[in-house]
C-alpha cells in the first residue's frame, strides 16, 4: 500500500514538473489535445476578442485568451533559408495562393496535391499544434524535417512576424491583398460559420467593426499598407499580388510567381495549375475546400461554405447605398497617401473564371 501511494505521488510530482518545464505554447497544446480527446473542444467556441500587448509593444486584438502565448513564441520562431511564407489578411485568398504556391514549388504535382490536404502541406504559424481542425501548427513547423521545404501560412500583421523575418528577408514571402469591401463581406460570412471566431452580429455592426479595426488581428488598412511598404524595399524576397489580379489573369500571375520562386515551369504545367486552381475546381476538391473542417464541427457549411463565391464585386450584394458612400469617403481619406490601389469590380470581359 505504502509503495503504491509513494509511486502515485512520485508519478504525479514528475508529471507536474514536466508540465511546468514546458513552454506555455506546449502547455496550451497539451490542454487542447486533452480537451479534444474528451470531446470538450467546443469550450473553445465563439471566444471573445481581447486586446493584448505583445512583448515588442505591439497591441493587437486576439480571439481566445491563450493566443498571446503563441504570438510570443512566433516572434522568436527560427526561419530556414528556403521557407515559403504566404501572408495575408484573413479572407483575401490565402487558400487560393497556398495551393498555387505549393504547386509552383512542386513541379505542378497535382496528383500529390489532390491526395494530401492543404492543411497537411502547410503549417499555420500562429496556431498551436493539435488545435482541432487547423492542421499543422507552430510546433509541427519547428519539427518539420530539415530535408523538406517548409510551407508556412500566416495572418499575422508584419510587426508580429518572427523577428528574423521582420529584420531580414529570409525565405520567400508571398502576400495577397483583396479589396476591402469584398474582404469584409467574406470575413463576415466566415465569422457566421466559424465557431472559433466571435459571433459577427449584424452585417452593419460587422462593417463598422471592420472600418474601425475592431476585428481579430486589427485593421485591414494598417495590415495591408504595412506589408505594401515593406515590399517596396524587399522585392527579391517578397511578392505582393492582389486577389483581383489573380482573378483577372490567373495564368499570368502563376508565371510571375514561378519567376519569383525561381521555378522553371512549362506552359503545360502552368495551364494545369491554372485549371486546378480555378474556383470551381478548388471548391469541389476535398484537399482544398475545408470539408474536413466542416466535418469536425468547427465550421458550419449549412450557414456558409468556405469556398463561398470567389468573386470580385460581391460587396454590391451587401453594402447599402449609404454604407457604400460612407465607406468610400473613409477609404479615400485613409488611403490618400498610398501608392497601392485596388479594383472593386472587374469587367466581365476580363474576369476569368
Ligand atoms: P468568398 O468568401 O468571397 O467566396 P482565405 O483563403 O484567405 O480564407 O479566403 C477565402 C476567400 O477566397 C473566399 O472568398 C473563397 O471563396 C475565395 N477563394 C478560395 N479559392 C478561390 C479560387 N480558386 N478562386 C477564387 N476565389 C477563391
Amino acid at each position: 500500500m505504502i509503495v503504491l501511494v509513494t509511486s502515485i505521488i512520485v508519478v504525479a510530482f514528475a508529471a507536474v514538473c514536466w508540465i511546468l518545464s514546458m513552454r506555455p505554447i506546449d502547455r496550451i497544446s497539451l490542454v487542447i489535445r486533452f480537451a479534444t480527446k474528451l470531446g470538450l473542444h467546443n469550450i473553445f467556441s465563439r471566444p471573445e476578442l481581447y486586446q493584448a500587448t505583445i512583448s515588442n509593444g505591439y497591441r493587437v486584438l486576439l480571439s481566445g485568451r491563450l493566443a498571446s502565448y503563441v504570438l510570443e513564441e512566433a516572434l522568436n520562431f527560427k526561419m530556414r533559408p528556403d521557407d515559403v511564407i504566404v501572408a495575408t489578411y484573413t479572407k483575401s485568398g490565402t487558400t487560393w495562393m497556398q495551393e498555387i504556391v505549393w504547386l509552383v514549388c512542386n513541379d505542378a504535382d497535382i496528383k500529390t496535391a489532390k491526395a494530401t490536404g492543404l492543411l497537411d502541406r502547410y503549417g499555420f504559424l500562429e496556431v498551436p499544434h493539435a488545435m482541432p481542425a487547423f492542421g499543422k501548427g507552430f510546433q509541427a513547423l519547428e519539427q518539420w524535417p530539415t530535408d523538406k521545404r517548409r510551407f508556412i501560412k500566416t495572418h499575422l500583421p508584419f510587426q508580429l512576424l518572427p523577428y528574423e523575418l521582420q529584420t531580414q528577408g529570409r525565405g520567400k514571402m508571398i502576400c495577397v491583398a483583396r479589396n476591402p469591401k469584398d474582404n469584409c463581406v467574406s470575413f463576415y460570412h466566415f465569422h457566421r460559420m466559424n465557431k472559433v471566431l466571435p459571433d459577427p452580429g449584424s452585417w452593419s455592426d460587422f462593417l463598422s467593426k471592420f472600418c474601425s479595426g475592431e476585428l481579430m488581428l486589427g485593421s485591414w488598412f494598417d495590415y495591408v499598407h504595412k506589408y505594401w511598404q515593406v515590399y517596396q524595399n524587399r522585392k527579391d524576397s517578397m511578392y505582393f499580388v492582389s486577389y483581383e489580379s489573380l482573378k483577372r489573369d490567373l495564368k499570368k500571375e502563376i508565371e510571375n510567381l514561378a519567376k519569383f520562386l525561381e521555378r522553371d515551369l512549362t506552359h503545360e504545367q502552368i495551364d494545369a495549375i491554372a485549371k486546378h486552381c480555378s474556383f470551381s475546381s478548388m471548391s469541389k476538391n476535398q484537399a482544398t475546400n475545408y470539408s474536413s473542417v466542416a466535418r469536425s464541427g468547427v465550421m458550419n457549411f449549412q450557414t456558409s461554405k468556405f469556398m463561398r463565391k470567389g468573386e470580385v464585386g460581391d460587396w454590391k450584394n451587401h453594402f447599402t447605398i449609404n454604407q457604400n458612400d460612407a465607406f468610400d469617403r473613409m477609404y479615400r481619406e485613409r488611403t490618400k497617401d498610398w501608392t497601392l490601389e485596388f479594383e472593386f469590380e472587374l469587367g466581365n470581359d476580363t474576369a476569368k473564371k
